[in-house]
């Protein structure tokens, strides 16, 4: 038995000081879909995801709600892990930064770095913005208008003047650059890596990494009166998860250079810079990839909690469905870009993309299948010219679509797979196999045929996109549950099968106004 490739896949571990939004699930479909997507193709994944516990942006959320900071994460965390199931998310951990495990992690890194001789203690004031856990330098403020200063964000930075422990990130400069000219695949999409690259040549100051003024967090080795900084506690969860502190077996050595870290435009300098810096100060391989997505807006708004306008996706799952909603998010922009959300937009593509033109194809070759050739599915007889190109552009998907998937460019994946729908579609129209009934029967029989072998193959390649709907469709065609991976997209007659199809049932119902 060769050995499986590795693919270790991350999604940000999210905050716990509000309740999920469209943002959190976002990433995670996206996540789920690639991951999905490799297992299908043979790899051995891991898939990450969990949520961020401490920080003074936590506590201070704890503190609005009267609860102690443990009750309040053990309760918000739960909310994030209940959008894991409801996202029908396949990952393989749900890591907390609070559990013991991870705090041994983040100190075994913290002594790492003191060995290398990259940690020091001194003093650090300067501005601080608590919403986005970070420092920034005055010339990155701008006015609020009544006296104070905001971060770029428009989070409000406190001064902050404490002793703390610095990370001599300013060494890493000229590691950080060769990094990222050596190994171009390492920062995605290539507009990103460019700001990255112009924020590391601009100048690296060693970077504070442990607080006083406040107690929730991981201790201080040795200190327990410093807690370290949220970002590099953060940070090391991508390692916590696959074994780093215990090294009881060997999932850490198995998967850790495959890491591929999926997140938001916004934290992508923590990602591309202190993490790389932190871990090759660490003596450890850096990841092999960092992705950063677009963010979405709201009916053209920033989504916001002032705004009222946070989309709450429990909510729109129920009224929407899953895979619908899913399809939306993979399609409607491309991955990396930002997006505008709206339900007239997520509507038309319900409609349009999945119930007109999928729904259909699946629909109508099924009920012909059913009424035609008495539920059994039919024996091909020769194939035209036609025929030969429809499966011969089926069979190419496979490869198109993990080119796409492998670059993480979702949306085109979905665009060339739709490509082969709509041929179906006019393949079916120009074929009209409901004339053939009555004057060629076995042609009819072979253009059936070919249609429901191009279907079995777009629905085994939509399940990492659709899971649900896709396993609908395989079960329709009879398929057993253990041909459905892309192995079986190589093999053009694995339906053929003497079983009568169960009764066709339509999967992409049109979403009507009420
Ligand atoms: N806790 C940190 C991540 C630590 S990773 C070691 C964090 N958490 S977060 O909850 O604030 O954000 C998590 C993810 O949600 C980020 O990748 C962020 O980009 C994403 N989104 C938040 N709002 C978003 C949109 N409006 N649109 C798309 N994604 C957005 O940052």
């Amino acid at each position: 038995m060769p050995n499986l490739e590795n693919y270790y896949i991350t999604t940000p571990i999210y905050y716990v000081n509000d309740v999920p939004h469209l943002g959190h699930a976002y990433t995670t479909i996206a996540c789920d879909t690639i991951a999905r997507f490799m297992r299908l193709d043979g790899k051995e994944v891991f898939f990450l995801t969990g949520t961020d516990e401490h920080g003074q942006k936590v506590e201070k959320s704890a503190l609005e709600f009267g609860e102690s900071p443990q009750v309040f994460t053990d309760r918000v965390s739960q909310r994030f892990r209940d959008l894991t199931d409801k996202l029908g998310a396949s990952n393989d951990d749900f890591i907390r930064t609070t559990e013991p495990r991870h705090i041994l992690a983040s100190q075994k890194i913290w002594k790492s770095l003191v060995d290398t001789g990259d940690i020091y203690l001194d003093s650090y004031s300067g501005w601080y913005s608590v919403r986005d856990e970070a420092y920034f330098a005055e010339n990155e403020l701008k006015s609020d208008g009544a006296g104070g200063y905001l971060a770029p964000s428009g989070g409000k930075v406190e001064w902050v003047e404490e002793p703390s422990y610095f990370f001599r990130l300013s060494r890493w400069q000229d590691k950080l650059l060769k990094l990222y000219a050596e190994q171009p695949s390492f920062i995605s999409p290539k507009s990103r890596r460019n700001e990255v690259i112009r924020f590391v040549e601009g100048g690296l100051q060693d970077l504070s990494v442990s607080r006083t003024s406040f107690k929730w967090g991981v201790p201080v080795p040795g200190n327990n009166t410093h807690i370290m900084y949220v970002w590099l506690d953060a940070l090391t969860n991508y390692l916590t998860a696959i074994g780093y502190s215990d090294q009881s077996g060997n999932t850490f050595q198995k998967f850790w250079t495959s890491a591929l870290h999926i997140v938001g435009k916004d934290i992508l300098r923590f990602h591309a810079v202190y993490w790389p810096a932190f871990l090759m100060s660490a003596g450890l391989p850096i990841p092999k990839r960092v992705f950063a997505h677009g963010w979405w807006t709201v009916e053209g708004e920033k989504m916001s909690k002032s705004s009222g306008n946070v989309v709450d996706p429990f909510q729109l799952i129920d009224t929407f469905g899953l895979d619908q909603v899913r399809y939306f998010l993979l399609r409607e922009v491309p991955f990396g870009s930002d997006g505008d959300f709206s339900i007239t937009a997520l509507k038309t593509r319900i409609n349009s993309d999945l119930s007109n033109d999928f729904g259909n194809l699946v629909q109508r070759v099924l009920s012909m299948i059913n009424s035609n050739c008495d539920g059994a599915m039919p024996t091909p007889g020769s194939y035209e010219k036609e025929d030969v190109e429809l499966l011969r552009n089926v069979g190419a998907l496979l490869n198109d679509v993990r080119s796409s998937v492998e670059e993480q460019a979702l949306s085109d994946a979905l665009e060339k797979i739709w490509q082969i729908i709509r041929g179906a579609n006019s393949y079916v129209d120009r074929q009209a196999p409901w004339k053939l009934k009555s004057t060629d029967q076995k042609r009819m029989e072979t253009v059936l045929f070919v249609l429901s072998e191009t279907i079995r193959k777009i629905a085994i390649l939509m399940q990492p996109f659709v899971p649900t709907s896709a396993g609908k469709i395989l079960d329709q065609l009879n398929v057993p549950k253990d041909s459905r991976n892309f192995a079986f997209l190589a093999d053009d007659h694995s339906v053929e099968s003497k079983a009568l199809l169960p009764k066709p049932v339509g999967v992409f119902p049109r979403h009507l106004d009420t």
